[in-house]
């Protein structure tokens, strides 16, 4: 049952690449999925109406085109169906290769009342666009540090865009735990592991299949010798070592860990997607999923 419906699933959203994964690849991901005990055929097929309402073409869609489409449709899902009254929100780690696109994109089509940017990199292009509005803070910082997080207040909601495999010190499951105290929703798209039953420290795996799993370079310099200088400080922060780093890939995060953390932080899985596999990776899938406090 649970199988068919997956499949309708993926069917439904077009998601060519995960139709394409071979069988053994999809009851890796069935098993998992199974594994996790609430995520049964009732919540998603919950998540089945609530697509029915994202995905719908507007002139926001066009100018920003450039991002990628199925965290819009994450966002467009939160503030319309589960959080509909929110106005305030945090996007974490929302500069790189998209200089706060996200964070811009909601205020530009939902009632926002204060927004938030967290990231290491506020960049030029980022501090002269939050100048055309009048309801976003930058914030220059580590978004893990009690420092960063004691600026933002309650919130709506956060995005978790393609970070929350990068923290460690804090690691990813304390982030989650911090950052339950101040808000009520946690939308969440992340490279998931597919190759284990727990979550793996990628350094542990050792150097070829850190490699193997990551999508580095191989043949580049930094990333041949990068095992043996883990305990050297990084270029992009002179504070910490690369095993510390949040520029590097850093955790395999399962599925099951990640549901099982949020629902023991009170909060419950309102959506969840597979996108498919993560480019050129056969162990990870990018996964969409929003929580939402009980
Ligand atoms: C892979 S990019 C993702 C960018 C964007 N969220 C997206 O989905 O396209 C990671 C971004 O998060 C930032 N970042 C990751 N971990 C962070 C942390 N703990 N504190 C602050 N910024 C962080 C990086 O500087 C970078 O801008």
């Amino acid at each position: 049952m649970i199988k068919d419906f997956i499949k309708n699933q993926i069917r439904k959203t077009g998601m060519v690449r995960a139709l394409e994964m071979d069988n053994e690849k999809l009851k890796i991901q069935i098993n998992n999925l199974e594994k996790i005990n609430n995520l049964e055929k009732e919540k998603l097929k919950a998540a089945e109406d609530k697509l029915r309402i994202v995905g719908v073409k507007d002139q926001l869609r066009e100018k920003y085109k450039y991002l990628n489409p199925h965290k819009l449709d994450l966002i467009d899902l939160a503030f319309q169906k589960i959080i509909p009254n929110a106005d305030s929100f945090a996007d974490l780690g929302g500069t790189w290769r998209v200089n706060g696109g996200y964070t811009f994109y909601t205020i530009d089509k939902y009632n926002i009342k204060s927004a938030f940017l967290v990231d290491t990199n506020i960049n030029d292009p980022l501090l002269s666009k939050v100048n055309e509005y009048g309801n976003v803070t930058l914030i220059n910082d580590n978004f893990g540090e009690n420092i960063a997080i004691d600026q933002l207040g309650e919130l709506d909601a956060i995005f978790l865009f393609d970070v929350l495999l990068h923290q460690v010190k804090p690691d990813w499951d304390e982030i989650l735990k911090r950052y339950s105290t101040i808000c009520n929703c946690m939308v969440i798209f992340n490279p998931e592991f597919t190759n284990s039953d727990n979550t793996v420290r990628l350094f542990d795996l050792g150097h070829d299949e850190y490699l193997e799993n990551t999508p580095y370079d191989k043949d580049h310099p930094t990333y041949k010798s990068l095992l043996e200088n883990m305990n050297e400080i990084t270029n992009y922060d002179s504070e910490r070592m690369l095993r510390d780093s949040h520029e590097l890939w850093q955790w395999g995060i399962v599925d099951k860990d990640l549901y099982t953390k949020m629902k023991d932080l009170g909060f419950s899985l309102q959506f969840y997607q597979n996108l498919g596999n993560f480019p050129d990776l056969k162990n990870f899938e990018n996964h969409a999923f929003i929580f939402k406090k009980d």
